[in-house]
Formats: structure tokens, sequence, C-alpha cells
């Protein structure tokens, strides 16, 4: 097979920052998708639905024609019910939930979930989806398993609210594909990355630390590796979608003594996940998880446009305007059509 074409896809996760960063990155998504779902941990962070509109404005001023953004709002302890209903009434359809401490610029994060009751509350009222960072945030937890350790806490929110859509972001453990592939209904879904379905713990600190490889949740056992490409594999699979967690940060802010969390792949997402379900056979399921899955969960209609793939290797350059990606200087095997020179 030499090429394929599909739906044009969209990245239910990404960062695009701010200011010089944002105009950098947001020509690099909007290359391959055509929607994108952007996160809110911004410096300072977007927690109004009027920020979020401000935020958008400043992304349709560097975003060419055609592309589009939903946006969300961080739900923080401070969050009340009518800050929801104030977002959600401007059109913000998503709530990014973080626990304290666990990623990048997750400082005053949540602790007590139990307080927010009322919030995910008028969240499920409303019909506003909660995009949960689901790492157990206790100091008390090993790093390694917060994400499982995480799960008692999802449960609590799916039992409490039964009627809230939520999505568990960049699933990283056996654990985790285990719970929402068993989940009894439509509203439990989950992202996944392309650099999970690529690294093990040891891509990040076997054989040399490598920085650049360095996110939360943590790339974990092959396993758990194994287990999410059989999840977003398997043929008709409704419940795993495409949210890259595209997290650019500055060369110089992850090669030093205390590296941010955040892997960029922006650019060559779309390629490593064709070259990824071809190796496993099943590059006839593509479509459905970069394309299909997350538009029908969050109630959006399909792209109609489409974007083919081509078999035609390239290397992935060194450097993005000073952000490294994932697989710098490694081939690909597929590329975007539009791309080749
Ligand atoms: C993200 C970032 O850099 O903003 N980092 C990461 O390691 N994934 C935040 C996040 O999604 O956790
Ligand atoms: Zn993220």
């Amino acid at each position: 097979l030499q090429s394929i074409t599909i739906r044009r896809p969209d990245d239910w996760h990404v960062h695009f920052r701010q200011g010089e960063m944002l105009a950098n990155m947001v020509p690099l998504t909007s290359r391959h998708f055509k929607r994108a779902r952007v996160m809110p941990n911004t410096d300072p962070p977007i927690l109004t639905g009027a920020q979020a509109l401000i935020y958008h404005g400043e992304i349709m001023a560097v975003a060419p024609a055609g592309f589009e953004t939903k946006m969300t709002i961080k739900v923080v302890p401070e969050t009340t019910p009518a800050i929801v209903r104030e977002a959600f009434g401007l059109g913000i359809d998503a709530g990014k939930l973080y626990p304290d401490g666990v990623t990048t610029l997750s400082a005053n994060g949540v602790r007590d979930f139990k307080a927010l009751s009322p919030v995910f509350a008028e969240m499920e009222k409303l019909g506003m989806v909660l995009c949960l960072h689901g790492e157990d945030p206790g100091e008390d937890v090993f790093c390694l398993d917060r994400e499982e350790r995480f799960l008692k806490t999802l449960q609590w929110i799916l039992d409490k609210f039964q009627g809230l859509k939520v999505v568990m972001e960049h699933l990283s453990t056996a654990e985790a594909v285990y719970v929402v592939e068993h989940f009894p209904t439509k509203n439990l879904a989950a992202t996944v990355t392309p650099h999970h379905l690529e690294n093990t713990l040891n891509d990040v600190i076997d054989g040399g630390l490598r920085p650049h490889h360095y996110c939360k949740p943590i790339a974990k056992r092959p396993e758990d590796r194994d287990r999410l490409i059989r999840a977003v594999t398997r043929l008709g699979q409704t419940k795993f979608f495409l949210g890259t967690d595209s997290a650019p940060h500055y060369r110089e802010s992850k090669e030093c003594d205390c590296g941010a969390a955040g892997v960029f792949t922006a650019p060559l997402a779309l390629p490593l996940l064709a070259q990824i379900f071809e190796e496993n056979g099943a590059l006839g399921q593509l479509e459905a998880f970069t394309s299909v899955n997350g538009a029908n969960f969050y109630g959006l209609p399909l792209n109609e446009e489409t974007i083919t793939l081509v078999r035609e290797p390239w290397t992935v350059p060194d450097e993005y305007s000073g952000v490294v990606p994932l697989r710098a200087g490694k081939e690909i095997r597929w590329q975007v059509a539009s791309d080749l020179g």
C-alpha cells in the first residue's frame, strides 16, 4: 500500500502556549488537523469563558482560514457552577482538570475532588465535558503509579455523576485502558498520544537520559504501550481517540537541571501514527482513531475534507523554532502528501 486517504483528523488535546511560541505552533497543527482542543494551562491560566474567548482570538489571529479550535477552561478549586454556566453560554464545551502539581503549570490544582461536586453537577446538567489529567497527586504516591491510583477517583466521579461525560487524557497504563474499555456507557472515553504508543520508560531513562521523551504521565512498561496499541487499533473501537498532547517547551527548558514535562509532536504525529498502525496491520483503523471517534464523543460533525498520507520516508527536523520534536533526526516512513516537496 503506497497511500491512504482518510477524513481530515482532529487533535483533541494540544498545548499552543502564548506569544511567539503560539504563533509558531498553531500553523504546525493546522497543517494536518482541521480542529484542535486547546489546553488552558497557560500562564496565567484560562479560568473563565471570557478568558477563553480572548485566547481563542489570539489563536485565530495566527491561524490559516478553515482551522477551528474548541476551547477549554481550567477547572480549579476556585471554579464555581456560575463560572461553568457562563463559559458554556459562551460556547466553551469542556473543562480541563489538573490534579495539584502533577504536570507543567498545574500548581494550585485540585486535591479535594469532593469539594468540586457542585461544579461537576453543573457540567453534567449542561452537557459540558470534563477532561481529566488522571494522575493521583499524593506526595506518598510513586510516580509510575499515579495514573493507576487515580482510577478510584475516576470511579467516584463516574458513580456520582452518571450523566457527566468524561475524557481520561493521555492514557499510559494497561489498567486505565481496561477501565475505559469496560465502562458500560458512552460517557467515558480516552485520548491517546503518539508518544505513548511509541515510547516506554526505557526510551526516557535507559541508555542515557532523554529529556525530550519526558512527559506526564511518564511512559511506562512495554506491556502498557502494547496494551495501548491494541486498544487504539482494535477493529470497531469507539472509545479511544487522538489527543497528541503536543506540549512544546524550548530546548533550554528541557535540557537542564529540572527539565519541563512535555513531548512535542504536532508536525509528525500523523505520519508516526500511520507508521505505528501499519506496523500493527491496522491502517484501516487509523481514521476512526484520528478523525471519527473524537468528534462523535464530543457530538460534533465529522470533517468532510480528507487528507492523504503517502509511503515516502522523511527525516524529522532537529528543531522547530527552538523546540525539539519527538524522533528528531530520525526517519518516519509515512508523510502527509501535501508536505511532499
Ligand atoms: C503538558 C504541558 O507541557 O503543558 N506536559 C506534559 O508533560 N504532558 C501538560 C500536560 O498535559 O500534562
Ligand atoms: Zn497536555
